[in-house]
């Protein structure tokens, strides 16, 4: 399985210990950068990983940035792109059972790296449950679209 990964140069620090979790499941990696610590801007990097994903190209992507919020927000403005931002594990499993999320984001500034890896085997670890929760994910869709829901 291909996963996709991203971050700016506030997530940096973080992306071994992500890069650990998910070689050591042995998933091939897309690795959209950034690779240095030389300021940058997240957008770049969101897309393309959210790009990857929505494509099919990876089947889901994780991102780091300094608190995980710009870089979801910016995968979010993808079309097809589900992504939340984690800071526990009981969100990261309810975001795959529940809401389907293709993407997971992480805060390297608000996250030990021992925390940020339980939250990415958790997130690894959920499958969508489907049923009820296909309708709620569908009704997502259809705002997605420009659909009114009311
Ligand atoms: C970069 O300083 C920081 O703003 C970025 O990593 C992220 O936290 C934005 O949401």
């Amino acid at each position: 399985m291909k996963i996709a990964l991203a971050n700016d140069h506030g997530g940096i620090d973080l992306k071994p210990a992500v890069r650990d979790v998910l070689e050591a499941r042995g998933y091939e990696i897309c690795d959209f950068g950034t690779f240095t610590t030389d300021s940058c801007d997240y957008p770049v990097m969101a897309q393309q990983a959210a790009d990857a994903v929505a494509s099919g190209k990876c089947a889901l992507g994780i991102l780091i940035c300094g608190t995980g919020v710009g870089i979801s927000l910016a995968a979010n403005k993808v079309k097809g792109i589900r992504c939340v931002c984690c800071s526990e594990p009981y969100s990261a499993a309810m975001s795959r059972r529940h809401n389907n999320a293709n993407m997971l984001a992480i805060g390297a500034r608000v996250l030990g790296s021992e925390a940020a890896k339980l939250i990415v085997e958790t997130w690894l670890d959920n499958e969508f449950e489907g049923e009820r929760h296909q309708r709620r994910v569908d009704l997502i869709t259809a705002i997605e679209n420009g659909e009114k829901l009311y």
